[in-house]
C-alpha cells in the first residue's frame, strides 16, 4: 500500500481531534475515505460524495494546547490557505476551491496521481519544465509558494502534469508605497528566486539524466538567505525532531 494511503499520521498525535466521518458541502454529504495527513496544525482527508467524487478536506485544528487557546491560529491558517487558492483559480495546475466547511477547513478538487515523494515512476521529460512555467505564473500573481523543498506538495497528476497544493505559507503581500513598500518587494524576489532554486534541486533529484553538468552545478547554488535559514533553521528543526521523538509523536 502506497504510503499516501496509509497517511502520515504521528504514532501519538499531540493537538487535534480526528476527522469527521462526514461534511456537508453544496447540500452533498462526503464521506470519509483516507487520512493522508495528521499533525499538530491540520488533518487532511480524502472524502467521496455524490456518484463516487474524491474531494480533500483540509480542517485546521481550533483546540487548545497545554491550556492555550488556540482557535484564532486555525481560522487564521485556514483563512490565509483559502485567500492564496482564490488568488490561483484562475490556474488549470491548482485545484478547485469547493468551499469553506465550518470554522477552520476548507474542500478542494481531489488530483488523481501522487506526490512526488510516492511517485515511483519516471517523471515525463517536460514535468519540471511546466513546473517552472507554473511557478512563474504564481510569481505573476504576486505571490511566492514557500513550500517547494517539500516534494509532497508537488502533484503528479495521472496524466503526468505539475499540480501545486499546499498554500499554507505562500506569501501574497498586499500592495504597500515607500520604504515598506520595498522591503516587501525585495523580500517577495527573494522567496520567488527560493522557489525557482527549488524546482532545479527537484529537477537534479528526480530527472538529472534531463540536465547538462553545469546545469546540475547551478542547481546545488543555494542563494545566501537560504543558507543563513539553514544556519539558523536546522539547529532548532533538529530540537523540535527530539522534542517530538521524547514525547512519543514521532
Ligand atoms: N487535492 C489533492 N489531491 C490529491 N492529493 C492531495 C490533495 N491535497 C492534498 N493531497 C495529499 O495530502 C497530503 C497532505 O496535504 P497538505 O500538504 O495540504 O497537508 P499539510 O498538513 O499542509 O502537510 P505539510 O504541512 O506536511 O506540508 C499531500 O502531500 C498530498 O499527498
Ligand atoms: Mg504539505
Amino acid at each position: 500500500m502506497a504510503r499516501k494511503e496509509q497517511g502520515r499520521i504521528p504514532k501519538r498525535i499531540l493537538r487535534g481531534k480526528p476527522p469527521r466521518g462526514e461534511f456537508t458541502l453544496g447540500g452533498h454529504t462526503y464521506r470519509l475515505e483516507t487520512i493522508l495527513k495528521f499533525d499538530f496544525f491540520a488533518v487532511t482527508c480524502r472524502y467521496r460524495g455524490p456518484g463516487g467524487r474524491a474531494v480533500c478536506l483540509k480542517h485546521y485544528h481550533t483546540e487548545p494546547w497545554l491550556g492555550w487557546p488556540l482557535e484564532w491560529a486555525g481560522r487564521l491558517m485556514a483563512d490565509r490557505e483559502v485567500r492564496h487558492y482564490r488568488l490561483l483559480q484562475d490556474l488549470e495546475n491548482v485545484p478547485r476551491l469547493l468551499g469553506r466547511v465550518g470554522k477552520s477547513a476548507f474542500a478542494h478538487s481531489w488530483v488523481d496521481g501522487n506526490d512526488l515523494l510516492d511517485q515511483k515512476d519516471r517523471l515525463p521529460d517536460d514535468f519540471f519544465d511546466r513546473l517552472e512555467a507554473l511557478i512563474r505564473v504564481v510569481h505573476a500573481h504576486g505571490m511566492a509558494y514557500v513550500d517547494m523543498n517539500k516534494p509532497d506538495n508537488v502533484l503528479v497528476g495521472s496524466d503526468g502534469r505539475p499540480v501545486l497544493i499546499d498554500f499554507q505559507i505562500s506569501w501574497a503581500p498586499a500592495a504597500s508605497w515607500g520604504p515598506v513598500g520595498r522591503l516587501k518587494r525585495r523580500l517577495l524576489a527573494m522567496f520567488q528566486e527560493a522557489d525557482l532554486y527549488h524546482v532545479r534541486k527537484l529537477k537534479r533529484l528526480y530527472r538529472p539524466d534531463l540536465m547538462t553538468p553545469e546545469e546540475r552545478a547551478r542547481s546545488k547554488e543555494r542563494p545566501w538567505f537560504l543558507n543563513l535559514h539553514r544556519l539558523i533553521g536546522a539547529p532548532l528543526r533538529d530540537l523540535r525532531r527530539k522534542f517530538l521523538e521524547w514525547v512519543g509523536a514521532r
